[in-house]
């Protein structure tokens, strides 16, 4: 492989914060506390949650390290860092979140299979990069192309990382080519994150980052972009990261049948408090953070402190000294919006959150109408139990 080797161990895994609370080592899957998230309205690096199938690649050699372009293209290329930098760069503000945030609470109504994440397998970063549709220009792809003259409708990207759910083969995964060559839609083929070098757990040294998307397709570690007439068939497009109903289990399941999840649908979750906290009775702050798919804002979110039968609209807000607007040109599309609301609370109770997105799409109040075997987009109403007793809070 020039330039970037995939090691079949994990002796050689970067360093990471001692905070971040780890899922699983081998591989490593980690997220860091609740409380850190909203701390920043761009998460730093260290802090970004970790997800992971294989061990961690290895760069040999950066000046040997390239990206080879081919498939149903006319003129194939093979394309160094240089000459990736050498496109125009955009620092896109975008909120990763991996499709499994949540599962372990999902995991309580009936097991499930996955890594258990709590809130926090979500970040938002601003991503460096070239974009994709530019990079796609060099191999004769033209802007909003969803069709190639030798009928290539899908981008594949390639990693080299040896991941035991494809027998030791890399992971992959693709997006629609109209997506591809959409400028708009912002897909990077990122070097930086938080305006440094990416660093190796997030995809050192270049990664697509596919904004609105599950995390799953953004792939680390890149080193192929094949153009293809049907959509990836690796194992994380086909038998993994899909959306079934809650009759569908093991023994049932026809994977065929539903299509690979793309856009996350609206989430919220309260960061400022565990599940049970004491609280001393009076003003309590309640934070948290709130995300769509899509490039779909944040309308509204609705707090309860009384289990859900009232609710309160929390205040929304991105970039200090700019007005958060659901559609408007000054919001980050792609990104999170932190909410925020203090409220009196005496006793004992449940607070509960909830999203609504530009579109008016709602979070599903019960996780029990959503479960689905493999515990991906728990996006129901998420519930904090509080008990008012004496604490520092
Ligand atoms: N890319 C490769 N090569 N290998 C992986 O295991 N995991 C995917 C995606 N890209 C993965 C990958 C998943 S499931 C998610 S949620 C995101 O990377 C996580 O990105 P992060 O670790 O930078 O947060």
């Amino acid at each position: 492989m020039p330039g970037l080797t995939a090691p079949s161990d994990y002796s050689k895994e970067p360093p990471r914060h001692p905070c971040l609370k780890i899922n699983s080592k081998e591989p490593f899957n980690a997220e860091p506390p609740r409380s850190a998230l909203t701390c920043s309205y761009v998460t730093p690096s260290d802090f970004f949650y970790k997800r992971n199938h294989g061990p961690i690649p290895i760069v040999e050699d950066i000046e040997r390290y390239s990206v080879m372009i081919s498939g149903l293209v006319e003129k194939p290329k093979q394309l160094f860092m240089k000459d990736i930098r050498m496109l125009p760069k955009y620092n896109v503000t975008a909120t990763l979140q991996c499709a499994g945030n949540r599962r372990t609470a999902m995991s309580k109504t009936r097991p499930v299979k996955g890594v258990g994440w709590d809130v926090s397998a979500i970040g938002n970063a601003v991503w460096g990069g070239a974009k994709l549709s530019d990079v796609l220009e060099l191999v004769g792809i033209p802007k909003l192309t969803s069709n190639t003259q030798f009928g290539g409708k899908h981008v594949e990207f390639v990693s080299v990382d040896k991941c035991k759910e494809e027998k030791g083969g890399p992971y992959k995964a693709s997006i629609p080519l109209s997506q591809a060559t959409n400028p708009e839609a912002d897909v990077l083929l990122a070097y930086e994150m938080n305006g440094e070098t990416l660093n190796r757990d997030h995809g050192y040294p270049l990664r697509v980052v596919v904004p609105g998307v599950i995390g799953a397709r953004s792939v680390k570690w890149l080193e192929d972009i094949n153009i293809i007439e049907e959509e990836c068939q690796g194992f994380f497009m086909q038998k993994d990261y899909k959306m079934f109903p809650p009759s569908v289990d093991w023994d049932n399941i026809n994977w065929s049948t539903r299509r690979p999840q793309m856009d996350f649908p609206v989430q919220c979750a309260i960061c400022s408090l565990e599940d049970v906290s004491t609280i001393k009775p009076g003003k309590v702050k309640i934070s948290g953070y709130a995300a769509s798919g899509g490039g779909r804002g944040i309308e509204r979110v609705d707090v309860s402190v009384d289990g859900g039968k009232t609710w309160i609209e929390a205040s929304r807000c991105q970039k200090s000294g700019v007005q958060y607007i659901a559609d408007g040109f000054n919001s980050d599309k792609w990104a999170w919006v932190l909410f925020e609301v203090t409220a009196d609370i005496r006793q004992s109770t449940e607070i509960v959150a909830k999203a609504i997105d530009s579109a008016a799409n709602i979070q599903p109040e019960k996780v029990e109408d959503i479960w689905n075997l493999r515990g991906i987009l728990n996006t129901s109403w998420h519930r904090v139990k509080v008990q008012a007793g004496h604490s520092n809070l």
